[in-house]
């Protein structure tokens, strides 16, 4: 039951500092470690590259999924779209093993992909909310998201759960190897979970922005480079699917390749800059585009804050900004939705769970 709140989603997005905590707990042993069953963990170290096939939410939440487990474990990762993998299969490396993401556990295009690739005889894992889904249950094993029944279509609590419970997979491979690990990630998703919440309280100020941004906008642009593009990429299906104002992300460092030709006075441009080693770039695409009339906001952690930047989110560890600086993307989504009168939990045209190809 959604209760006090006016909707699923705004719910969702608030059980998200609760949910990193609870995944943490359930991953943890009794010394505090971080425990996944070891004939899971062979099927990925045995494998050469671990494919990783999923959809929507969960496909962007794949792409930060490819970032820690190549940091932290040393192993090569592809991610692809299931509609597309399936159906235009690339060569295969020589002993790949896949890790199917999706939060229902029940997505056609999906399951497509895992039945080809079971006949082909290669390890299958499931990263799921749903216990005994069918993704679930035709995989070898299987990694529960823990983040409690997820009502709104528009995916929130999924996709943070699914990249903390990669985090926490990602060290598991590399302490399974011997890597070094440089932090702690138990400490580090607390952190996180701290950092949502700050983010979460402050969401009168977002719903300020997004009145000044895209009241009355048609499109909108996400950029950012690295994990930052990867989470302009969910804040753009976010705005779009439930706003219906066309939003995307991009590569900022893409935009001159072409689609800055798109921008007029006062086009919204919102940059998420949380990387030190590309904050320079980012900030430098920013000023094209405000040259060219956008009407740029940066949101920005406190480590790399400068005068006049728009909104300021709590440091994290660098490759888990995308768990925060994501929050502050959902909360936009919804103000947007809700000012132009959309129906926030259902939008038109989608189903929670898609399961036709
Ligand atoms: O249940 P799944 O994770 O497999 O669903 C995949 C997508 O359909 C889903 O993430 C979709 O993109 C969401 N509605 C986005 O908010």
């Amino acid at each position: 039951e959604k209760g006090m709140y006016p909707h699923y989603m705004m719910k969702e997005i608030d059980e998200q500092p609760g949910v990193i905590r609870r995944i943490v707990q359930k991953y943890q042993d009794e010394t505090g470690a971080f425990t996944i069953a070891e004939d899971l963990q062979a099927a990925v170290i045995n494998a050469d590259r671990l494919y990783i096939v999923a959809c929507g939410t969960s496909y962007h939440a794949g792409l930060i999924g490819r970032k820690l487990i190549e940091e932290k474990a040393g192993i090569p990762v592809e991610v692809v779209v299931a509609s597309e993998f399936g159906y235009d299969m690339p060569l295969l490396s020589e002993k790949p093993a896949f890790l199917f993401i999706s939060q229902s556990g029940e997505t056609a295009d999906s399951r497509q992909v895992l039945v080809k690739v079971k006949a082909l005889g290669h390890a299958a894992i499931t990263l799921t909310n749903v216990p005994g889904s069918t993704l679930s249950r035709e995989a070898d094993y299987t990694l529960l998201l823990h983040a409690g029944p997820e009502i709104a279509v528009a995916s929130t609590k999924a996709y943070t759960a699914q990249v903390a419970v990669l985090s926490i997979l990602a060290e598991t491979l590399g302490k399974a190897q011997d890597i070094v690990q440089v932090h702690d990630m138990a400490h580090e998703l607390g952190i996180v979970a701290n950092a949502m919440q700050t983010i979460i309280d402050e969401k009168e100020q977002i719903q300020q922005m997004v009145l000044d941004y895209v009241a009355t906008t048609r499109n909108a642009f996400f950029l950012g480079r690295g994990v930052d593009y990867f989470v302009s990429l969910e804040a753009a299906l976010k705005l779009k699917e439930i706003s219906y104002i066309q939003a995307e992300g991009f590569s900022s460092g893409e935009l001159k390749h072409g689609t800055i030709a798109l921008i007029e006075d006062n086009t919204p441009v919102i940059a998420l800059v949380t990387q030190p080693h590309t904050q320079l770039q980012i900030r430098s695409n920013c000023s094209e585009v405000q040259s060219r009339g956008a009407k740029v906001a940066i949101v920005v952690t406190e480590e790399l804050a400068q005068t006049g930047d728009t909104f300021v989110i709590p440091n994290t560890a660098l490759e888990l900004t995308p768990l925060v600086s994501v929050v502050f993307t959902q909360l936009f989504a919804y103000y947007a939705a809700l000012s132009r009168g959309c129906d926030v939990d259902k939008p038109r045209n989608l189903a929670k769970s898609v399961t036709v190809e």
